[in-house]
């Protein structure tokens, strides 16, 4: 059946776009606090918090999660900022897991307050985690981070790989002339421990000082890894994939590659955000925004909220505008829209 086909018979759902696009993985970013200070997340000065009153509250995340999972997402993940500095966060874990429909409960996490939490989100139901490390340097750590605890993450590292996740995989953000000398170390210190190493192409968001020379392009990063293991190979990548994968004969563990910059995955995007002021994204780059928390405080129904939802999905555009447009687009910093 043809793609235009099979749209007129499937019934038209709130979260399918004008393109087709299916949208089943909800982002839901939790805080905009966070432990460290990333120079390509946080801006320099910092941010300011948002009033305490205009964060999506436990009950509001749940309700609007399991209005998602109605409407068909099947796959959430929480983010941040730093998600476990909420400290309702495994309650909320078990929460979202036990809504019909629900099926994957993912975190991405810094790491760093990781031991503190492994059992209890395991028990609640989480089975992915995505944990950030830029770099095995404990100087440079500091330097990306402005904080301390590269030691305090690697051991956090270990000690998720014995909590029984079904995933764990590192997220590291190639910068030029800060980290990526450390390619092959990645991918030596993911193939020990059997993990999968995600290198992702820096991105530019609002103050996080992003510049055309810092940013590695995936076929940078390519030939780079190429001349430290000349044998490593592609391996088949899911159409909603955002990472191309590829392994190394004789190691453990793989090497994912997340090329938003250079090869844009929009085609095969499948996912939506939430952010922590209640705010729906459709799309990490696009500037539109529904206010959902407004909504629900202004007394909508569920049916009201769907219609608003399918309103903001409807204007998804086809792609992101390109890296030099992305450049200069004056965002939202990373910190406030969730990794
Ligand atoms: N470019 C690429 N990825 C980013 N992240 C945050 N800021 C950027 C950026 N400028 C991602 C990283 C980090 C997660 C929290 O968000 O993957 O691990
Ligand atoms: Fe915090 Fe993650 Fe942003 Fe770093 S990238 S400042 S750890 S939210």
């Amino acid at each position: 059946m043809t793609d235009s086909a099979s749209r007129l018979t499937e019934p038209v759902s709130p979260l399918t776009d004008t393109f087709g696009r299916r949208h089943t993985y909800l982002r839901i970013a939790l805080t905009e606090r966070c432990n460290l200070r990333c120079t390509y997340c946080m801006p320099a000065g910092g941010v300011d918090l948002l009033p305490r009153h205009h964060q999506l509250t436990f009950e509001e995340i749940i309700r609007l999660s399991g209005l998602f999972a109605r409407l068909g997402v099947t796959k959430i993940r929480l983010t941040g900022g730093e998600p476990l500095v909420r400290k309702d966060v495994p309650a909320l874990a078990a929460a979202l897991s036990r809504l019909p429909g629900v099926e994957t409960l993912a975190m991405t996490t810094n790491g760093l307050l990781l031991d503190r939490h492994l059992d209890t989100l395991h028990a609640a139901g989480l089975r992915l985690l995505n944990i950030s490390l830029d770099t095995l340097q404990a100087d440079r750590f500091q330097a990306i981070t402005r904080r301390p605890g590269l030691e305090k993450v690697i051991r956090n590292v270990d000690l998720t790989l014995g909590a029984g996740f079904d995933a764990v995989k590192l997220n590291c953000v190639v910068m030029r002339g800060v980290n990526d000398d450390e390619l092959a170390d990645f991918a030596r210190f993911g193939a020990e421990r059997d993990i999968e190493v995600r290198f992702i192409e820096y991105m530019p968001f609002g103050g996080n000082g992003w510049d055309h020379d810092a940013f590695v392009p995936y076929k940078d990063m390519l030939s780079t890894l190429q001349s430290a293991f000349p044998a490593m190979h592609p391996l088949n990548d899911g159409p909603h994939e955002t990472a191309k994968t590829w392994c190394i004969p004789g190691f453990r563990g793989r090497l994912g590659f997340i090329t938003s910059m250079s090869e844009p995955f929009c085609g095969g995007c499948n996912r939506i955000r939430l952010m922590t002021d209640g705010n729906l994204k459709v799309c990490l780059f696009g500037r539109g925004e529904t206010s959902l928390r407004d909504a629900m405080r202004a007394g909508a129904t569920d049916d009201e909220l769907s219609i608003l939802i399918d309103l903001a999905v409807t204007g998804k555009k086809a792609a992101h505008a390109g890296m030099t447009a992305l450049a200069t687009q004056d965002d939202r910093p990373m910190i406030r829209i969730g990794g």
